[in-house]
C-alpha cells in the first residue's frame, strides 16, 4: 500500500477490536503516535500528507506550520445501508466540494468547531489555516496551542500524528523574542512521549551534521530505538552529489535508518499536483537515478509507509500479551458473574450462554493465534 494506512493492518486492528468490544474491553491496542520534527520548510507537512495519503495540510515555503497539529484519524466502518436522508446529506456535502478530495465515508471535524463535518479536505486546509491566523495573529506568530483535527474513515488506522512548527533560530514578523524556545519546548513535548515514532526530517541538500531535527531526536531518544530518518529534496541536490552515504549508515547511522524521498515541489503546490501523480514521479525518480536505480526499492513515500507499518505490526505484536490477560480476566469475571445469577436465571438459558462463551472464545483465538503467527514472520 501507498501509504501508513495499511489495509491489512486495518483488517486486523478492526477484528481486534471487534472482538474485543464483546467482552466490554475497549481500545485494546493503543497504537504509538506519528511526529515529525526538523528545521523550517524541510518539509514536515508534506511528509505527513504522503503518509496519509490525503491533501489536507497546509504546505509552502516558509514558516506555515505555526501551532502543533494533533491529528487523529479513526477508522469507522463505511455504513452498510445509509438512510435516505443520510444518503441526500452526504451527497450533497460532497457535491459541494470545490474538486475531487471529497468522499461521503470520510469527514473531518476540529475539537474548536464541535458537531460540524467537514466532507472536502480542501475545507480542512483552509480551517486550519483560519484558526491558526485567528489564534497567532496574521504576522507569523506561532502558538504552543494545538489544533485538534479528527479524521473518520473506513481507510484509516486508529493513529494519532502530530505535525509541527519547524526548528527556527530568527524570530522574523511579531515573532517572540524566544521563539527558538518556544518551538524546541513544543516539540520536546510531543517527541519525549515514549510510544512516540519520530520522523527526523532533514533537506537532502543541506548537511546532516546540521540537522536540527535529528539533534532533538537524539535527546529524547539517544539509543535511536524510535527515530527514522527521512530526507527529503534529493530532487534538489547538485548533480552528482548523493545520499548514498547516508544511506548505508556512514555518516549517522540511526537503527532504524533513513529513508529518501521526494516530495511536491513549491511549484506542483500551485499547480495543485495530486499526490498519486506525485507519488508516480517520485517512483520514477528513484528508478531511473543513476545512484538509487540498484536501491529503489528502499526509497521513497510508499518504502517509509511500510517501515511505518512494521513498526506498527511490532508494536501490536508486544502488546497481544497485556491483551490476552484482559480478556482472561474478564471472561474470569463473567463466569463468576454467571454463577452468582444462579440456577432459576439460567434456567433454559444455559445452553445458550454457554454457546456464546464458546463461539467467543473461538473467534478470539482464531484472531489473536493467527495474527501471532502472522506476526511472528515480521522483522525491522
Ligand atoms: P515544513 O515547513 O517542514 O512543513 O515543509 P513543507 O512541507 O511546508 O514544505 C516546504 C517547501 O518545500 C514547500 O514549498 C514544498 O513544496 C517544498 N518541498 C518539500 N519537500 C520537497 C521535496 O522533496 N522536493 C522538492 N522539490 N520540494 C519539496
Ligand atoms: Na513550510
Ligand atoms: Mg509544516
Amino acid at each position: 500500500s501507498m501509504n501508513v494506512n495499511d489495509p491489512a493492518l486495518i483488517t486486523l486492528v478492526n477484528k481486534l477490536q471487534d472482538v474485543f468490544s464483546t467482552v466490554g474491553v475497549t481500545n485494546p491496542i493503543d497504537l504509538p503516535q506519528i511526529v515529525v520534527v526538523g528545521s523550517q520548510s524541510s518539509g514536515k507537512s508534506s511528509v505527513l500528507e504522503n503518509i496519509v495519503g490525503r491533501d489536507f495540510l497546509p504546505r509552502g515555503t516558509g514558516i506555515v506550520t505555526r501551532r502543533p497539529l494533533v491529528l487523529q484519524l479513526v477508522n469507522r466502518p463505511a455504513p452498510k445501508d445509509r438512510t435516505n436522508g443520510t444518503k441526500a446529506e452526504q451527497d450533497s456535502a460532497v457535491k459541494s466540494a470545490t474538486d475531487a478530495n471529497a468522499n461521503a465515508d470520510e469527514w473531518g471535524e476540529f475539537l474548536h468547531l464541535p458537531g460540524k463535518k467537514f466532507h472536502d479536505f480542501n475545507q480542512i486546509r483552509d480551517e486550519i489555516v483560519r484558526d491558526t491566523d485567528l489564534k497567532t495573529g496574521k504576522n507569523l506568530g506561532i502558538s504552543p496551542i494545538p489544533i485538534n483535527l479528527r479524521i473518520y474513515s473506513p481507510n484509516v488506522l486508529t493513529l494519532t500524528l502530530v505535525d509541527l512548527p519547524g526548528l527556527t533560530k530568527v524570530p522574523v514578523g511579531d515573532q517572540p523574542k524566544d521563539i527558538e524556545k518556544q518551538i524546541r519546548d513544543m516539540v520536546l513535548k510531543q517527541i519525549s512521549k515514549s510510544n512516540s515514532i519520530i520522523l527526523a526530517v532533514t533537506p537532502a541538500n543541506q548537511d546532516l551534521a546540521n540537522s536540527d531535527g535529528l539533534k532533538l531526536a537524539r535527546e529524547v531518544d539517544p539509543e535511536g530505538q524510535r527515530t527514522i530518518g527521512v530526507l527529503t529534496k534529493v530532487d534538489l541536490m547538485d548533480e552528482g552529489t548523493d545520499v548514498v552515504e547516508i544511506l548505508a549508515g556512514r555518516v549517522i547511522p540511526l537503527r532504524l535508518g533513513y529513508v529518501p524521498v521526494v516530495n511536491r515541489g513549491q511549484r506542483d503546490i500551485e499547480s495543485r499536483k495530486q499526490i498519486s501523480a506525485a507519488l508516480e514521479a517520485e517512483k520514477a525518480f528513484f528508478e531511473n537515478h543513476r545512484a538509487y536505480r540498484n536501491k529503489h526499492a528502499y526509497c521513497g513515500t510508499p518504502y517509509l509507509a511500510r517501515k511505518l507499518n512494521m513498526i506498527l505490526m511490532m508494536h501490536i505484536k508486544n502488546t497481544l500479551p497485556e491483551i490476552k490477560q484482559r480478556i482472561s480476566t474478564s471472561l474470569a469475571k463473567y463466569t463468576a458473574e454467571l454463577q452468582t445469577l444462579g440456577d432459576s436465571m439460567l434456567g433454559n438459558n444455559t445452553n445458550i450462554i454457554l454457546s456464546v462463551i464458546t463461539e467467543f472464545c473461538n473467534e478470539y483465538r482464531t484472531v489473536l493465534e493467527g495474527n501471532n503467527q502472522e506476526l511472528s514472520s515480521v522483522e525491522l
